[in-house]
């Protein structure tokens, strides 16, 4: 799978570790930066991400900031965007069967390597289960509409 990577300077060595851990899987990954532990600004990793998967460049991708949070925020501002911050590997299995989320975000500052991994693998192993979750998230794309 093609999968995005995107993080702030709070994330850079865990960044390195989760795309390596991705690669070692043998997807193939798209590094959207930064690489450097200068101090940035998330939302412009975060919308740069976001438009990379809602566009079709990547299937699917990981944003990892201090938190998660202002990261994922940033990606759910585009449309299609459906980012899920995730400190455990029930919420990482359950964003994929429940939420079809698209991308997948944690907090450097929150969960360790491994946790990060074991995160990163339950989503990827999970299906997206359709029936009344499609309802559901074809609703949050009907919000997506009324918004335009
Ligand atoms: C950066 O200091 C920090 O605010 C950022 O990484 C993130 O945690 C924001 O949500």
């Amino acid at each position: 799978m093609k999968i995005g990577i995107g993080n702030d300077h709070t994330a850079v060595e865990m960044k390195k570790e989760i795309a390596a851990y991705l690669e070692s899987m043998g997807h193939e990954v798209v590094n959207y930066g930064t690489d450097s532990t200068e101090s940035c600004h998330y939302p412009v990793i975060g919308e740069k991400v976001g438009r990379a998967v809602a566009g079709g460049e990547v299937e699917c991708a990981v944003l990892i900031c201090g938190t998660g949070v202002g990261i994922s925020l940033a990606a759910n501002k585009v449309n299609g965007v459906r980012a899920a911050v995730c400190s455990d590997t029930t919420t990482a299995r359950l964003v994929r069967e429940h939420n079809n989320a698209n991308i997948i975000a944690f907090g450097a500052r929150i969960v360790g390597p491994e946790t990060a991994k074991d995160i990163v693998k339950a989503y990827l192993d999970a299906e997206f289960q359709g029936g009344r979750h499609a309802t559901r998230v074809a609703m949050l794309s009907e919000i997506e509409e009324r918004n335009k």
